[in-house]
């Protein structure tokens, strides 16, 4: 039997996230109105973690609790895979204690040869080249706040303008585009621009890049950024400072962006750096809402890969 696993954003099919994002509002509906609900009972998560987290792997821990399963949190550097023990055969081993896996690590081909060799769902909890629980939080919390709440086609359409890096978040941003049917605006420092080689050719219609950030928020429905210096990168800081100087998400930018533009951070944010802190802590920034929907999109992701649809 295949296993299904959900390692990118274009794992999942347009249809998928229409029933996705339903669940995920029913589910957070149910959790705000104390409404036990375990159809996840005797189950077991792992979390893999090779890098720093907060808010993935809180969500991810209370999102199990919350559906009557029970979490594992494996720092990689306390494991044997820490000490050199293969990928492969530690996928081996693990997926035949728990029943489903969430990993965060660096490449994505650690992730795919983790997947590939193992006997239950894994779920990429970030790596360098994606971070899929994020986007659907992103585009669940527009839903919520511009749409109906469970309507995931209020996205198709609108524009949505990336600024900064090409990083994890902005090539799921890409994937997104193409498999919910909206456009990406992206503008990145000279010396930072995409890699055409992680993405797919069909995703190219669903996104345009632009030289000058605020020529990116013409329009914009979501206005969107991250850290300059993503984990990983850390040797290169000093230069990103300087390289991303000119790319930081002002109230300019986003007075060119639509009138009802919200603006998004996946968090951790720097003020001053790739935000001023007028926009990530005024009006229009729903940052805390999609921190908040990290849990209940991955409530909905870990249900449906062990259990279906619930109709
Ligand atoms: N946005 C996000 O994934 O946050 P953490 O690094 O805190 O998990
Ligand atoms: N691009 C950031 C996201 C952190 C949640 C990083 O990879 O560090």
């Amino acid at each position: 039997m295949t296993v299904k696993h959900y390692l990118q954003f274009s794992d999942f099919t347009q249809d998928e996230y229409v029933y996705l994002v339903q669940r995920t509002a029913e589910l957070k509906r149910r959790f705000k109105a104390y409404e036990t609900w375990h159809p996840l009972h005797d189950r077991t998560l792992a979390m893999i973690f090779e890098k720093s987290s907060t808010r993935t792997r809180l969500s991810f821990e209370a999102g199990i609790f919350q559906l009557g399963g029970h979490a594992v949190f494996l720092n990689t550097k306390d494991t044997q895979l820490g000490r050199g023990e293969p990928v492969e055969d530690a996928a081996k081993v693990i997926s035949r204690m728990v029943d489903i896996i969430m990993i965060r690590t660096f490449g994505q081909d650690i992730l795919e040869r983790f997947a590939a060799n193992s006997r239950v769902p894994v779920i990429n909890g970030l790596t360098n080249e994606y971070h899929p629980c994020q986007v659907m939080a992103d585009i669940y919390t527009y839903i919520e706040e511009r749409g109906n709440g469970e309507d995931v086609s209020a996205i198709e359409g609108k524009t949505v303008a990336w600024v900064g890096d090409a990083n994890n978040m902005s090539y799921t941003w890409i994937q997104a585009a193409r498999v919910l049917g909206f456009h990406l605006n992206i503008a990145t420092p000279a010396g930072y621009a995409l890699d055409e080689q992680l993405i797919d050719p069909q995703d190219k219609p669903f996104y345009t890049v632009f030289e000058h950030p605020m020529d990116a928020c013409k329009g914009a429905h979501i206005v969107t950024t991250d850290v300059w210096t993503s984990m990983g990168y850390e040797a290169e800081n000093e230069v990103r400072m300087a390289a991303f100087k000119d790319f930081k998400v002002t109230a300019d930018m986003m007075a060119h962006a639509a009138a009802d533009a919200v603006f998004m951070h996946c968090l951790p944010a720097h003020r001053g750096e790739e935000v001023d802190a007028e926009v990530i802590d005024g009006a229009q920034s729903v940052v805390w809402q999609e921190a908040e929907n990290r849990l209940h999109v991955q409530k909905a992701i870990m249900e449906y890969l062990l259990r279906g649809r619930f109709e």
